[in-house]
């Protein structure tokens, strides 16, 4: 996740990037404006990195993220912001390591960043100064969409867009191993499949027609795809969204209860 924000920074012409890894084997290539350190080999690289920084982002695994601010805590410029995309770590959390009235917001950012097409979640503590804000938005713009909302949304926002392309992507599997089955080979049905979703969501962009309106017009009265659509609802498809979003928003609690 780190890698594909720093590819939207550099895509974005942002100068002055650092970034760590732990290991030389997950190491980037420097580059023109890009520092790059390696924690294993220089036990200064998290502080090397954040020194003279205005934005900070933390992309470790939960789990690694208070022992990381406690490193870098001392080394942190006055009025830097640190972002973190950590899934289920809160902001009190985050802020309880920091140096007291440190800028401290939480993203929650999805895989298509990888693509520029991410969707993203921002969410800062209450009193936030606009312009850290606003810097934290600007850098995750650089990698798709951004929606601010308050801390206590970002669950919710996860079940949607953090989990959401692995919905569609097992809506993807399913619907090509039923093609499968009705005698298409792997390739064909690969392309069938993929090809429809692909084109089914260009449409959708381009059009800039609702979803429901697109569906209706592939729907004709008494017709084929009407009785495929029924077996759908008949299934409850909106029941098990919503029982799917609600086992995701537990988890997160589960999470974030240790
Ligand atoms: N994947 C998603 O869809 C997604 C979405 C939203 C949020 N997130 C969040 O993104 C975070 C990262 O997830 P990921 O899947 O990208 O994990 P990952 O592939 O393991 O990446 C974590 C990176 O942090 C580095 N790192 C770990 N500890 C470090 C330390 N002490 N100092 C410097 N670098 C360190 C690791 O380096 P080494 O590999 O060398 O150890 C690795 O490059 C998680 O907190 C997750 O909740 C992920």
């Amino acid at each position: 996740m780190g890698g594909a924000i720093l590819s939207g920074l550099r895509a974005a012409g942002v100068a002055d990037l650092r970034v760590t890894t732990r290991t030389a084997t997950r190491a980037l290539e420097p580059a023109d404006g890009l520092r790059v350190l390696v924690a294993e080999q220089d036990s200064d690289a998290n502080r090397t990195a954040v020194r003279g920084a205005r934005l900070v982002v933390i992309a470790v695994k939960p789990a690694g993220v208070t022992a990381l601010l406690t490193e870098i805590a001392d080394t942190l410029e006055p009025g830097a912001v640190v972002v973190s995309v950590a899934a289920g770590i809160p902001i009190a959390t985050m802020a309880a390591a920091l140096p007291a009235g440190t800028a401290v917001l939480r993203a929650m950012p999805n895989t298509p960043s990888a693509v520029g097409a991410g969707v993203t979640g921002i969410a800062a503590a209450p009193g936030t100064a606009p312009e850290d804000a606003a810097a934290v938005v600007a850098a995750f713009r650089t990698v798709g969409t951004v929606v601010e909302l308050a801390e206590d949304r970002i669950d919710s926002l996860s079940a949607v867009s953090g989990s959401g392309p692995a919905y569609l992507y097992l809506f993807l599997e399913r619907f090509t191993d039923a093609a499968r089955r009705l005698g298409f080979s792997a390739e064909e049905a690969d392309a069938l499949v993929v090809g429809t979703a692909q084109g089914a969501l260009r449409l959708l962009a381009e059009t800039g027609d609702e979803p429901a309106e697109l569906r209706r017009r592939v729907t004709s009265p008494k017709g084929t795809t009407e009785r495929a659509v029924a077996v759908f609802e008949q299934r409850d498809l909106g029941g098990i969204f919503d029982e799917a979003l609600a086992a995701a928003i537990a988890r997160a609690a589960e999470l974030a209860a240790g």
